[in-house]
């Protein structure tokens, strides 16, 4: 074990850091708006609207850069894709799906919540008007449930192991076996602390605990409460999902989070509705070229297959590597070999309409754990308590994603019915209009992030990518910058795609200002 008496010797020095306000946080990055007209008479072409694009060319603008925004799909907001009834999904190798949802039904395909220090993106939330609400990312009535379907509520697999955990530590100092750790007074303010923490009995042991729900719930006159009993330690353990009760305490999924009224895509749309010159949609890049001034890009009208020519002073690429390796680019050599060599990692949502038999059992948004083939079912947060929602019976990545997608869709949703009827037996036949991503099947996508670290989002990824690559397409190329949550260094989060979007373009405006102070310069030796 860790030597606490080390440990606690830091405490005065935390203490002094937390005073000063710099742990404890999570985050949120700074960011000075580009100074005004730094872009009057210079234009920059945006490639893609995803939320780097929309932030890059939104900042741009204000910023008085002459901005075209264009977008290969016929929406905006990329990964950020709202499904409502009628829209299509399409993927490569797969037939059309169409989603057919009842009224006020949608369903996040992509990003589906934002953690409370995700201040870039809720602020520009705040910026456009677009109501938001609490995402319920987790329920203490939702379950982790082991692979032969026996389940245990959250409230049970998080109070009942802290509580064994409580006690055993209690038993091992009470025994002597931590004297080497502790100091005599700090085993004195331990003990009482774990049983606080433990809900222990007086004398240290674990019996049980309300925290896990009632034996008997309070009623009326004399019908006195009790708690119920403990899900066994061997139980427990032997629950594959256990670990995931811990999941709400990632930094990345921890309470307060939200999700826009009505579908992830609002805040996209509110940016758009913002651009003095909205993305032009259907606009496929096929041609990337350097010019002595500036960037030339190629682009087809998919509806009518029209091609046209853009040119402009500066460029910020969001196309996602796999999708822009298929381009045809000018780029350096290493630049096109670091773009090809971007892996990206899997995912995969199947979503189902049902009538609310959850909130019967319960569980009011949040997420139950299942492990694989399908992960978890997410609960929806928004509707509460009217006629039907949106229930998630998949949503995986990884190497469980990879296998998941290579089944057929048709197998894809019945085995999150599977899944859900698993864990909430009887109701795998309320499940109707489904709908099944694939994000390595999308077009315009390829994948969901990448997999910088060879793994996915997660403390493996997130804050820790640093490889030649990365840093490679960080720089410009010529006058072509890119800019993508893959480039930040939380690839999974929308926010990621912001941070990138703006250190490109507070790159490219001080680019601007400083050829219009050379400028005028020039001019004038070439004039003398
Ligand atoms: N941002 C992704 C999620 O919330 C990884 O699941």
């Amino acid at each position: 074990m860790t030597n606490i008496g080390l440990i606690a010797g830091i405490g005065p020095m935390m203490g002094a850091m937390q005073a000063l306000g710099i742990t404890g946080i999570a985050h949120a990055q700074d960011w000075t708006p580009l100074p005004a007209n730094v872009g009057a008479g210079k234009s920059v072409v945006v490639l893609g609207a995803g939320i780097a694009g929309l932030t890059a060319a939104y900042e741009l603008e204000q910023a008085g850069f002459f901005v075209t925004l264009l977008e290969a799909r016929n929406r905006v907001g990329g990964r950020a894709w709202t499904l409502r009834d009628g829209d299509k999904v399409e993927m490569d190798g797969e037939e059309t799906q169409t989603a057919h949802f009842s009224d006020g039904i949608y369903m996040n395909a992509g990003p589906a919540r934002i953690p409370s220090f995700h201040q870039g993106l809720l602020g520009y939330a705040r910026k456009f008007g677009v109501p938001m609400e609490v995402e319920v990312n987790a329920s203490r009535s939702a379950y982790v449930m082991a692979a032969d379907g026996s389940k245990v509520r959250m409230r049970s697999a998080i109070n009942d192991t802290r509580g064994y955990i409580a006690e055993l530590l209690a038993k091992a100092i009470n025994q002597g076996a931590l004297d080497q750790q502790l100091t005599a007074a700090e085993k004195a303010k331990m003990l009482p602390f774990l049983k606080a923490y433990g809900d222990l009995q007086a004398d240290g042991t674990f019996t049980g605990t309300e925290r896990s729900g009632f034996g008997t719930a309070p009623g009326a006159g004399v019908t006195f409460a009790s708690p119920g009993s403990p899900v066994p330690l061997d139980q427990l353990l032997a629950n594959q999902q256990l670990p995931l009760s811990l999941f709400e305490d990632n930094l990345y999924m921890q309470a307060t989070m939200f999700e826009p009224v009505g579908g992830m895509d609002r805040i996209h749309a509110g940016f758009d509705r913002n651009l003095r010159r909205p993305a032009l949609r259907g606009a496929a890049v096929t041609r990337i070229r350097h010019t002595a001034k500036g960037v030339e890009t190629v682009y087809k009208d998919t509806a009518s297959g029209v091609t046209a020519t853009i040119v402009a002073d500066y460029m910020v690429c969001t196309i996602p590597f796999p999708v822009l390796a298929k381009i045809d680019t000018d780029f350096s050599p290493a630049l096109k070999q670091a773009i090809a060599a971007v892996e990206y990692d899997y995912s995969n949502k199947v979503g189902f309409e049902a009538p609310r038999f959850w909130e019967r059992d319960q569980i009011y948004g949040g997420i139950s754990f299942v492990g694989a083939p399908t992960a978890l079912v997410w609960y929806p947060s928004a509707g509460i308590h009217s006629a039907r929602g949106m229930i998630l019976g998949c949503y995986n990545s990884g190497q469980m994603a990879q296998a998941f997608q290579q089944r057929t869709v048709a197998d894809q949703i019945a085995t999150a019915r599977g899944m859900i009827d698993k864990l909430h037996p009887g109701h795998g036949a309320d499940l109707v209009n489904p709908v099944a991503i694939n994000w390595h099947k999308v077009p315009y996508s390829l994948g969901p992030w990448p997999a910088w670290n060879g793994v996915g989002p997660g403390p493996g990824q997130e804050g820790k990518i640093d490889t030649p690559g990365f840093r490679l397409l960080q720089k410009p190329d010529g006058r072509v910058y890119f800019a993508t949550a893959a480039l930040s260094q939380t690839p999974g989060w929308q926010e990621g795609g912001i941070q990138s979007a703006r250190l490109q373009v507070t790159a490219i405006a001080a680019r601007a200002a400083a050829q219009a102070l050379v400028a005028p310069r020039t001019r004038r030796f070439a004039a003398a």
